[in-house]
């Protein structure tokens, strides 16, 4: 190893080092931001160290200098914008966004690797980087797919794929047996390659189309780690340390994602996978709904409960996201705290469409952290609270989630039901997620205050005003 090599060597350990210790800071909101700013902070150094080395062992086109710093003016711009101007609750999609170019980049590199060396690679070159294009390129349609489906692309939300899982089977096999020719046959590489590629990027397509919108971000996820050990096999094919680390880094956190997210929603991964929930609760949006009626109640009616209370809990889910409501939240909890109620945010780790989406959200209107409490921790509080405001979550407060034969059965629930006064914040009588009516809204102790949260939440905080006036 050469002077330049070694000190490249030791950078790029710097940068995965630093990687490691920013997933670390990530685990708490509160450190999250410093997290973030030190693996980006790893990232840079990587970068900067590969274009030193460039320079230092000579260059061979300028052309090639001028496409990469072009690519990298492109993406930061790219990535800076959609940074600021993407919804909270359209993350999800910009995720599987960047799982495609990540995807298809890795994919790319790894055929470099494998198409423009004038000898055949080695038998451990074309298995990585051969595991780097099938990867890469299931990532790359897979997630396109995903982040459409997600957007609400009608043409994709209709499109089926006829014959059950047979032509998962049939891509699986084309693509797995052009590997191995690849592998074989490396004097005849181009053409292995190019067909390789062309069989996983449709098998990414058949994997993803079938499976229904209500676990597309499960399956964001597990593309996120196929992303993950894409880059991996590409950095193992090119030798780069940095690609490996971060590659096995990205994929372990989102096979554990995507597990911790499956056992949230009480789905195997491997149902999840296989497609169907998406469509069983669309098949069971139709089922009759529970018996009795739900009560209306009023603003004013809503501020005389919590200013009398003395514990509350705020239970917020994705219509709170989606109402942009979370400030008037925080602001309701204040007053309410002002005036001598005890207050708290119960979090349901799948509120939202993603995983921590209610924690960034309340982060966000600076809700001080120790108010938000887990669904193991604020289950025992809820029989002592004297109310429990529900804005915008509908299935992690479903009871139907106690018994067998419904889509939601065993997904861990948020016990609101056991508060001694329930209300409910949502717009009118639209269903959750999952596609089922709530049988928590026809309870003796719950009443409806229907409405956009975002301004429900104002008619409440103004009656509570004028009440403690
Ligand atoms: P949902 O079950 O999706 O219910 C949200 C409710 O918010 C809807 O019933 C809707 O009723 C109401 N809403 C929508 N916009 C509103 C607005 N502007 N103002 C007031 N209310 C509004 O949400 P949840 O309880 O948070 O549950 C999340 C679901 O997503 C679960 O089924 C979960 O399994 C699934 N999921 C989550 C994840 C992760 S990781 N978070 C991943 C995959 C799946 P109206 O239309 O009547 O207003």
């Amino acid at each position: 190893m050469n002077a330049i090599d070694t000190v490249a060597w030791f950078v790029y350990l710097l940068s995965a080092v630093m990687f490691v210790i920013g997933l670390h800071f990530m685990n708490s909101p509160k450190t999250a931001r410093r997290g973030n700013l030190i693996s980006a902070a790893g990232m840079v150094i990587a970068v900067i160290m590969a274009f030193v080395r460039l320079f230092v062992t000579g260059y061979r086109s300028t052309t090639a200098i001028v496409l990469l710093l072009l690519g990298i003016l492109i993406g930061a711009v790219a990535g800076v914008v959609s940074a600021k101007k993407v919804k909270m609750t359209d993350m999800p999609q910009l995720v599987s966004i960047f799982n495609t170019v990540g995807g298809g980049a890795a994919a790319l590199v790894a055929l470099n690797d494998i198409l423009t060396p004038q000898t055949a690679p080695s038998l451990v070159v074309l298995i990585t980087a051969g595991l780097g294009v099938v990867i890469g390129s299931v990532t790359f349609t897979g997630s396109l797919v995903a982040a459409g489906k997600l957007q609400g692309v009608k043409f994709l939300r209709k499109l089926t794929i006829p014959g059950k899982g047979l032509f998962n089977v049939l891509f699986i096999v084309l693509t797995v047996a052009s590997f191995v020719m690849l592998c074989v046959q490396p004097d005849r590489r181009l053409l292995w390659a190019v067909l390789t590629t062309l069989f996983a990027l449709v098998y990414g397509l058949v994997f993803v189309i079938p499976i229904g919108g209500a676990d597309m971000p499960v399956v964001i996820s597990v593309l996120n780690a196929c992303t993950g050990t894409a880059v991996a096999m590409s950095g193992l094919a090119i030798d780069n340390v940095a690609l490996i680390v971060a590659g096995a880094l990205v994929g372990a956190a989102g096979v554990t994602l995507s597990i911790l997210m499956a056992q949230a929603m009480n789905r195997p991964l491997h149902s999840v996978l296989a497609g169907g929930f998406g469509g069983a609760s669309a098949a069971t949006s139709s089922q009759e709904g529970p018996e009795g009626t739900m009560k209306e109640t009023t603003a004013d009616d809503v501020a005389v409960q919590l200013v009398y209370a003395e514990k509350v809990i705020f239970v917020p889910g994705f219509g709170l996201a989606q109402a942009q409501a979370q400030r008037e939240l925080a602001d309701l909890g204040e007053l309410l705290k002002a005036h001598g109620v005890e207050v708290s945010y119960a979090i349901h780790p799948v509120a939202g469409r993603m995983p921590g989406h209610m924690n960034v959200l309340l982060a966000e209107a600076n809700v001080p952290y120790d108010e938000l409490v887990d669904l193991d921790d604020i289950n025992p509080q809820f029989s002592s609270a004297n109310v429990a405001l529900v804005v915008g979550a509908n299935d992690v407060t479903n009871p139907a989630a106690r018994r067998p034969g419904t889509p939601v059965s065993g997904m861990p629930i948020l016990d609101v039901d056991q508060a001694q006064h329930v209300v409910v914040m949502k717009r009118g009588r639209g269903r959750g997620y999952a596609g089922i009516e709530n049988e928590l809204y026809f309870e003796d102790n719950t009443q409806m205050l229907f409405g956009d949260a975002k301004a429900g939440l104002q008619a409440v905080i103004a009656a509570v005003k004028e009440l403690l006036a």
